[in-house]
């Protein structure tokens, strides 16, 4: 199988200046020799230049300012979001070709790449809990043999909104309060406050209550995200892709929690591997033609760009094409976990997005973010560069940190000593030209449909124990909700859900719901249930 994720060193293109990084990564201590960041040898760490025995320290002593400067400056912001994560290193193998739907290289019959993959926590901080109730990531970076794919996925798929806009706002209230600093494990007000008012979230806050809220190590991932696959004849299909877990699945009760340790996760996929117990998932696919999603759109109203739905497996089911497998733990957490990059606009040819707009914002979102944390040239970072058998060419130049600046290539469109170009592989026309009149409504209206799947949570997958967990979750995570209304804004959402639920909730929480949600008006969502809503 192949491993090791860094890229190979490239002497022609790094020049014989640069270090190889596998070699820094496989960094030991035998043959070293102890030096200042430049190179030159000291006896001893511990030394520092004084005045004297007990006189001040000497501001020509290199060596020290530049072992605490760089201390002072060894942390990189943590990510907005999903901050606490764990990842490791190994391999994708096509199994079933994909090439009748997609030119994507990978998908050709017997192909295989590298992948790294990270799982996160969404809302704590880069300490926090690994079994927090919360969603997971579940990013993937493909090393295909024509560039980087990154799937970047969560362990649900469905999720809270359909408006991106509303995304910094529902992550403030997963957040902490501004003035207590407390986070919503002791005062949930913020965090009912968003979501009774934005009752589109219900299907995935059935979802996080219910006893899938705390996985545990073992998970599916879920594009969630209507994506475009495209073959050679410019041909596409609407495909939305899953990872199944080789392992099956494990979730905890809320009362489990208090018995496994903060970095559960994370030493548990260590050591898994390091027993070559490794981890593997299988990489599927449902498939919709343009004219099944109108048809989906007319006759069930579900909205193939609406993250908050998802597509219905009896209709499109899973079609297996590959599997991949992780079987390579990280030699430096930093720079191979910390700095990694994923992007859902890292794409190759033969993968496209929707017009999902929550998609579309993610597209821009990552590549900004990544610009921030880790820097303009993060691209070049050895976690995140790409490993393709050509010469990559392009006009990007200098930024902090450029250490491939490609050399005294031109640095413009030359015409004296041109680049090669490869052949457009599709006709763009025929794959951009088509978008779903009917599907694209206001993004943020409630309507009936809103709760079809979360009902049949409720009346169909979950039993009497999972619905007597699933109160109980709710409704102590309310005691700490500070008012009243919010909480019976929220019972009267789930009562749309089932009659049962709402009674239960009231029941659970001593307080009596509103009766129906039809003359509530929502500061985040038009009330398709409203008297006036055709107007
Ligand atoms: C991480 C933005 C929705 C999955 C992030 C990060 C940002 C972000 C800024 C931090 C990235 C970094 O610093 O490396 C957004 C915005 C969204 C959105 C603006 C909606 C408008 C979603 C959805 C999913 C998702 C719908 C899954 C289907 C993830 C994952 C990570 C992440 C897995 C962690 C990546 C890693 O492991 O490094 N998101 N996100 N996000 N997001 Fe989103």
């Amino acid at each position: 199988a192949p491993s090791a994720t860094m890229p190979a060193s490239d002497s022609k293109q790094n020049g014989d200046i640069h270090r190889d990084y596998n070699d820094d990564r496989n960094a030991t201590s035998e043959d070293t020799l102890y030096t200042s960041a430049n190179g030159a040898p000291y006896p001893h760490p511990y030394e520092a230049q004084r005045v004297g025995e007990n006189g001040p320290l000497l501001l020509q002593d290199f060596h020290l300012i530049d072992l605490i400067s760089h201390f002072d400056r060894e942390r990189i912001p943590e990510r907005v979001v999903h901050a606490k994560g764990g990842g490791a290193h190994g391999y994708y193998q096509t199994t079933e070709p994909m090439d009748d739907l997609s030119m994507a290289d990978m998908f050709k019959a017997g192909k295989k790449c590298p992948v790294s993959v990270r799982f996160s926590t969404v809302g704590g901080e880069s300490g926090s809990h690994d079994c927090a109730r919360d969603p997971r990531g579940f990013s993937i970076k493909f090393r295909t043999e024509e560039g980087n794919w990154d799937m970047v996925a969560n362990n649900t798929p469905a999720f809270f909104l359909r408006d991106p806009a509303k995304f910094p706002h529902f992550i403030h209230t997963q957040k902490r309060d501004p003035q207590t600093h407390l986070t919503h494990a002791d005062d949930s007000t913020m965090f009912w406050d968003y979501l009774s008012q934005n009752p589109e979230s219900v299907h995935q806050v059935m979802i996080l209550m219910g006893d899938r809220g705390i996985p545990l190590g073992k998970m599916h991932g879920y594009a969630g995200h209507t994506m475009k696959l495209v073959n050679k004849k410019g041909d596409w299909v609407y495909a939305q892709m899953h990872m199944k877990s080789k392992q099956g699945t494990d979730f905890i009760t809320q009362a489990d929690s208090a018995n496994y340790s903060p970095d559960y996760a994370q030493k548990d996929l260590h050591n898994a591997i390091e027993k070559g117990d490794y981890p593997g998932w299988d990489v599927c696919w449902q498939i919709m033609t343009p004219k099944e999603a109108e048809e989906l759109w007319e006759k069930e109203k579900i909205n193939i760009f609406d993250l908050t739905h998802v597509w219905p497996q009896k209709q499109f089911p899973l079609r297996k094409v590959g599997e991949f497998f992780l079987n390579e733990n990280v030699k430096n957490y930093f720079a191979e976990i910390e700095q990694i990059a994923f992007n859902p606009a890292h794409l190759v040819p033969g993968i496209e997005p929707s017009a999902d707009p929550v998609l579309q914002s993610r597209l821009f979102s990552y590549p900004d973010t990544h610009r921030h944390r880790i820097g303009v040239n993060y691209q070049q970072l050895p976690v995140n560069a790409p490993r393709v058998p050509y010469r990559m060419a392009n006009f990007q130049r200098d930024g902090n940190m450029a250490f491939l600046n490609q050399g005294s290539r031109a640095p413009y469109l030359s015409s004296i000593s041109p680049i090669q170009f490869r052949e457009r592989s599709t006709d763009l026309d025929k794959v951009h030209s088509h978008f779903i009149g009917g599907a694209i409504t206001f993004l943020s209206e409630i309507r009936p449909e809103d709760f079809n799947a979360p009902r049949i949570l409720w009346e169909k997958v979950f039993d009497d124990g999972a619905k007597e967990r699933f109160i109980n979750n709710v409704s102590g995570h309310m005691s700490t909700c500070r008012k009243e209304d919010i909480i019976k804004r929220q019972i009267a959402i789930f009562r749309e859900v089932s009659g049962d639920l709402a009674a239960r909730l009231e029941k659970a929480t001593g307080v009596k719901g509103h009766e129906s949600i039809a003359n509530m008006t929502f500061n985040g969502t038009h009330n398709g249930f409203a008297k006036d809503a055709s107007k």
